[in-house]
């Protein structure tokens, strides 16, 4: 009745015949269409929050520029309706906030949080009288909005058929998008249409306008609550659709309770854009596992890419792979470069029975010896990495996960990579009475089911790497074991992909599926060859460079020991790169042409730069000036040779020395499908 009482404030309360009534008073009458505005902290970029004829409406704006048009907001509730109609706006409270903080791994060690804050109440002018809070932060490069569901008799049980959540781009722009709601979840290469030709589409998605403003679409803290799809409703005008469940509803949570947040990141152009990205950590809560110094950053082989070539096989038989000896021999690998540990893939039992209905993740097949490979790998100093592949069968992950962490902690695994290969729609989950229920990778279910993995895998000092995950959305900061992911097309597309990830991926990935969080691509084929011989359309430098754009904790090695025994100068590189940032750059790049990232080692004074270009030749000019000033670095470069690129010597790489300073800019040639790599280490 509080709560009541509180979202009337001040109206006219009457109570006849079992019903609340309330009528409008004068003053209130008088906001409609009042406008409350907030802006960032230099103050250009501004969000404005007003109703139209009774419907909640945002515009955002910067520098006085439309950036989003006049949208509306709203949300079906199974049972009461559309919220969204006879809305009055209350009082908005503000503030600020103007801190940085420390990530315990990650691209920048510091993270600046800046942003100024407006918590709006919006009521229902009818008899129903629900309240629903819009709380936005307006930082200098983006915002972040989200619903909060405060305690109230007339919403207590909540349960969203959908959220009607607009975003109307203004100004003509084109976008870079993935599809949503399709059978491969989130690994499509990347479309580039206008923006008015979008269909339904995975956040992050990427816009640029006519006069260079880049924009990006995703959301923040995705915790028990289903993924949004972004689906274009006419023009430039999109809405949230979010990812079904097994249920009638999209979402059930009972008040009080907060969505995602829905963030908009603007940049003046690509690296911009990249730097903005930030935002989607901030938004997130600080770290609630304490102590994560369990979780080591670090590069890792694995049991892994001769499957993918069909040379060997993840269940048991003739040609499988996770035998004891071969797992050995990895190990022997690992130690001898200075990797920090040996993925194994396909030594438990179950492999690709159907939905995985038959996984064991604690019993080994026949040929693996779990005892004798984690005493092996500690004697050499090498960590194990566990592999729970589900087939989607999350139900039968959450029954045996318990038993499963204990049996990896026990044998000394700090990192499990996960998986839950099935079409969307497929993961699979028992009510309590048994009946067979299935699910969306993006789905309320599933949101919390990898917040769950997250818990229990700590408890066990575990880092997980999930592979069909559900998007990121900045969730690592509050679960710092939640390291990295899949949730794009990675390097295996380059064994039996058709096509093979274009040149044009990874410079598209950077500013778009790059802005949510790490990515485990597996990068570095130096064989630069797939299933059959087939040519992977990359230079050797290119793989490099892929060390550096493409940001992982984890970060794989992921050819054959024997395929490296043949490229030193390659896998030079790739002992030496680090995983862990003090700060990070994008020196330079557009969408899907080209990027060069520089990024500086943690608590190091070495920086590290990756270049890479589409199937177009390009000349970079690399202005140094981010290094230190008055001191000479060692430039130690891996880069295309001549005759080089995709329609020449793919192997051509030339490696060379130079002494350089601030001062400099560097002149480098990428080939065709092709970039560089880049140590830059000071000289004492
Ligand atoms: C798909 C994953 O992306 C890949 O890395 C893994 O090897 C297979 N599933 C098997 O789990």
């Amino acid at each position: 009745m509080t709560e009541f009482l509180v979202a009337c404030r001040c109206w006219t309360v009457l109570l006849a015949a079992g019903l609340f009534l309330c009528f409008p008073s004068a003053d209130a009458l008088a906001r409609e269409d009042t406008t409350l505005r907030q802006c960032s902290p230099d103050g250009r970029l501004c969000f404005a929050l007003t109703t139209v004829a009774g419907v909640p409406t945002y515009s955002v704006d910067r520098g006085g520029v439309p950036v989003i048009d006049p949208s509306t907001l709203g949300f079906m509730l199974r049972g009461a309706g559309k919220w969204g109609g006879a809305i009055e706006l209350g009082d908005a409270v503000r503030s600020s906030v103007d801190d940085s903080w420390e990530q315990p791994w990650g691209e920048n060690r510091l993270v600046v949080n800046r942003y100024r804050e407006m918590r709006v109440p919006m009521v229902e002018r009818r008899a129903t009288l629900r309240e629903i809070r819009l709380v936005v932060r307006v930082f200098d490069q983006g915002l972040g909005f989200r619903f909060e569901f405060p305690a109230q008799d007339q919403l207590v049980d909540v349960t969203i058929d959908e959220e009607l959540t607009e975003f109307a781009i203004a100004g003509e722009a084109e976008a870079w998008w993935i599809p949503g709601g399709e059978s491969n979840r989130y690994e499509y290469l990347y479309s580039r249409t206008a923006a008015k030709e979008v269909g339904t589409a995975h956040t992050p998605i990427t816009f640029r306008r006519a006069d260079g403003l880049h924009l990006a679409i995703h959301e923040a803290a995705l915790v028990d609550y289903s993924a949004f799809w972004l689906q274009r409703i006419e023009g430039q005008r999109f809405r949230t659709r979010l990812a079904p469940s097994s249920q009638p509803w999209k979402v059930r949570r009972e008040a009080p309770f907060a969505t995602p947040w829905r963030t908009l990141l603007v940049g003046k152009d690509a690296p911009a854009l990249y730097a903005a990205s930030d935002i989607i950590l901030n938004l997130n809560e600080p770290n609630r596992l304490g102590d994560v110094s369990w979780v080591k950053p670090h590069k890792y082989v694995g049991i892994w890419w001769a499957m993918h070539l069909d040379e060997w096989s993840w269940n048991s038989g003739p040609k499988h792979g996770a035998t004891t000896a071969n797992v050995l021999e990895y190990i022997d690998f690992a130690a001898a470069h200075g990797f920090g540990s040996v993925l194994i893939e396909g030594w438990n039992e179950g492999w690709w029975s159907e939905s995985g209905r038959n996984f064991e993740f604690a019993t080994a097949y026949p040929d693996f010896d779990m005892e004798r490979v984690a005493a092996y790998a500690a004697q050499k100093d090498v960590a194990i990495m566990g592999h729970h592949e589900t087939a989607g069968n999350a139900g039968l992950y959450e029954r045996q996960l318990e038993q499963a962490l204990d049996y990896y902690q026990r044998h000394g695994v700090h990192a499990v990579k996960t998986g839950y290969v099935a079409d969307a729609g497929g993961v699979l989950r028992e009510d309590p009475d048994g009946t067979e229920q299935w699910e969306y990778h993006d789905g309320q279910f599933m949101a919390r089911h990898h917040v769950l993995v997250a818990q229990r895998a700590a408890e066990h000092r575990i880092a997980i790497n999930a592979h069909e995950p559900i998007k990121d959305t900045g969730l690592r900061r509050t679960y710092p074991n939640l390291v990295t992911r899949e949730g794009a097309r990675g390097t295996e597309y380059n064994a039996w992909g058709e096509p093979p990830n274009p040149p044009e991926h990874e410079p598209t990935l950077l500013f778009t599926r790059m802005l949510s969080g790490p990515f485990d691509l597996t990068p570095g084929i130096v064989s630069l060859a797939g299933r059959d011989g087939r040519p992977i359309p990359n230079t050797l430098a290119r793989q490099l460079a892929h060390y550096v754009v493409i940001y992982s904790p984890l970060q794989m090695a992921a050819d054959l020991p024997q395929n490296y025994r043949k490229r030193p100068d390659a896998l030079a590189f790739i002992e030496r790169v680090p995983v862990d940032w003090e700060r990070s750059r994008v020196v330079a790049g557009d969408i899907g042409e080209s990027a060069v990232v520089a990024r500086q080692r943690r608590h190091g004074s070495d920086w590290w730069l990756g270049g890479v270009t589409d199937d177009s030749r390009r000349e970079v000019a690399v202005d140094l000036a981010f290094l230190a000033d008055g001191k000479d670095y060692t430039a130690e470069i891996w880069r295309d040779g001549p005759g080089g690129g995709i329609d020449g010597d793919r192997f051509a790489m030339l490696r060379e020395t130079r002494t350089v300073t601030s001062r400099d800019t560097l002149s480098l040639t990428m080939e065709a499908g092709g970039g560089f790599a880049m140590s830059l280490t000071p000289i004492d």
